[in-house]
């Protein structure tokens, strides 16, 4: 009989994985993607009550999962969380938006923006990799994104770079930590219906806009996102690093 090929395993047991924004929306679909997988999941955010929701509706079903309260905006609290034993796998999904026409634009609502969706992720993906080179583990970081990562959108100026700006920097960290075996990719979704999304889809003109442009017959879900993040924290995607997974129903077709 000939050798064939081994098939892909999407199994995470006994992974250590960190998920934030895990407490809604899309970090809660990732957490309950890599748990469900088998992985022990750290969900982290600011919020302690919509946190312990979550986690407690984990470990009812049977996943193994606790809460981390953490603002990754202070830098000081976020750099042990991943220094202290290195994770295999970092989802990061906290995210904000802010959108403005970019000439009403303030300078705080750019900082509010850039700090948590650029700067918290920038320097989570250091500390994370860092802990997992030094305990020569092989790892996967994950950032979700987004299409506007990839394309403009209107209203969205400081959105956009803040996700361009993912996009370069996930590019660079790939080329420096390939050979440690550490992957780092995003997840780039169209619009999915979270708390974060439901003040666009709430305006008319903007819900048509989005139907205008997602060449499939519906938006996104948060269960669109789930398969995405579970296949590159696993070895399914072991040669996948530096690149983005866009999830936009062909919004960027075209
Ligand atoms: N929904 C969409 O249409 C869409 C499309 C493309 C990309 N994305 C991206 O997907 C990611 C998740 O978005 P979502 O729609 O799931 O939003 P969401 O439902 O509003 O969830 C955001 C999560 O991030 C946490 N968070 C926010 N700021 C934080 C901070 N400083 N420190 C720690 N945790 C923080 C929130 O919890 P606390 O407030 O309690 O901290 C919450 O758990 C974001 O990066 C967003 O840009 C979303």
């Amino acid at each position: 009989m000939i050798a064939l090929p081994t098939p892909p395993s999407l199994d995470l047991k006994g992974k250590r994985a960190l998920v934030t924004g895990a407490s809604s929306g899309i970090g809660q679909g990732c957490a309950v993607s890599l748990a469900a997988a088998g992985a022990h999941v750290t969900c982290a955010a600011r919020g302690a009550d919509r946190l312990a929701e979550t986690v407690d509706a984990m470990t009812r079903t049977g996943y193994a999962a606790k809460a981390l309260v953490l603002d990754q905006n202070d830098l000081g609290a976020l750099e042990p969380v991943l220094m202290d034993g290195a994770f295999d796998i970092v989802v990061n999904s906290a995210g904000l938006a802010r959108h403005t026409p970019a000439l009403d634009t303030t300078p705080e609502d750019y900082d509010a923006v850039m700090s948590v969706n650029l700067r918290s992720a920038y320097f989570l993906s250091a500390w994370a990799a860092k802990a997992m080179i030094a305990a020569e583990k092989p790892g996967s970081i994950i950032h979700i994104s987004s299409q506007m990562g990839h394309v403009g959108g209107l209203d969205r100026a400081v959105y956009c770079a803040s996700k361009h700006g993912l996009e370069g920097m996930v590019k660079a960290m790939a080329i420096e930590w390939g050979k440690s075996n550490v992957r780092i990719n995003t997840v780039a979704p169209t619009f999915i219906r979270t708390p974060l999304s439901q003040p666009t889809f709430d305006n008319p003109e903007r819900a048509a806009w989005i139907m205008e442009k997602i060449k499939l017959p519906r938006p996104g879900e948060v269960e669109d996102i789930m398969g995405a993040v579970l296949y590159l924290a696993s070895g399914a995607s072991a040669m996948v690093t530096g690149t983005s997974l866009l999830i936009d129903g062909g919004w960027t077709a075209g």
